[in-house]
């Protein structure tokens, strides 16, 4: 399985931040490991000219139709993207996305070609009352559809609380976290859950990014805050390359 990093950034980015995947590019355009960079809509077609691999960070549930401003999962497609992420925490949270809805988007993702990074999470008072793999195991278990595969799908785990916070789960935790993932992914889907990508987001840094990389079944991350610039990039890059 080949590690993957993904930037997410979110809604930021018009014209003047493309240089920063020209630098990318530059520095890591061969990495041992898939680097893609997940943009705004509006800067898909743009950005899938620098030499990197680009997703979006949602698509609709269906193939085009009467949605005003909306984005399927075709159209990311035809600017060139091969990724997209679905049930990011904030369009859970920011557009009432449930889990079935979540299935819906990756399904329409893997109709489209793309391979689909599907977020889980928990909130911190889920953290709190210790029920952080009772909400995990019931979000993969209604977002993830039967026919996912390690080739078409990636697993994030993104502790809420963690997100554009500065807080972290401990590496224990994540160890625990990610090795309990790894074993409902397996009674699930057998071989291809061993096999499919699991990644850490939520504040990820270049400060933090050797400890998490160093942990088993963790397969990467999905980074938001410290994707937007290069500089801050390119060392997390480098991290994930330094711990195959
Ligand atoms: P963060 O965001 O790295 O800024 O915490 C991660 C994410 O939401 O994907």
């Amino acid at each position: 399985m080949r590690k993957l990093i993904a930037g997410n950034w979110k809604m930021n980015g018009v014209l003047a931040d493309l240089p920063q995947l020209d630098t990318l590019a530059k520095a890591h355009g061969d990495a041992s490991v898939d680097v893609v960079i997940c943009g705004p809509a509006t800067l898909l077609g743009r950005m899938g000219t620098k030499g990197l691999t680009i997703g979006g960070q949602d698509c609709h549930p269906i193939r085009s139709g009467a949605h005003t401003g909306d984005i399927s999962a075709p159209m990311i497609a035809d600017t060139g993207a091969r990724y997209v992420i679905t049930g990011h925490s904030e369009r859970r949270t920011d557009h009432g996305e449930n889990d079935t809805l979540v299935a819906a988007k990756t399904v329409a993702g893997w109709d489209a070609g793309l391979h689909v990074i599907l977020c889980i999470g928990e909130t911190e008072a889920q953290y709190r009352n210790g029920e952080t793999l009772t909400v995990l195991h019931t979000q993969m278990d209604h977002s993830i559809p039967d026919a996912a595969t390690a080739e078409t799908t990636t697993i994030a785990y993104e502790p809420i609380w963690a997100i554009g916070t500065g807080l972290t789960p401990t590496p224990d935790e994540i160890a625990m976290v990610h090795a309990d993932l790894r074993a409902h992914l397996t009674a699930r889907f057998g071989a291809s859950g061993t096999g499919m990508r699991l990644l850490y987001g939520g504040s990820v840094k270049a400060s933090n990014a050797d400890d998490i990389f160093a942990l088993p079944n963790v397969d990467g991350a999905l980074v938001g805050g410290a994707s937007l610039k290069a500089a801050d990039f390119s060392p997390i890059i480098t991290a994930l390359e330094q711990s195959v």
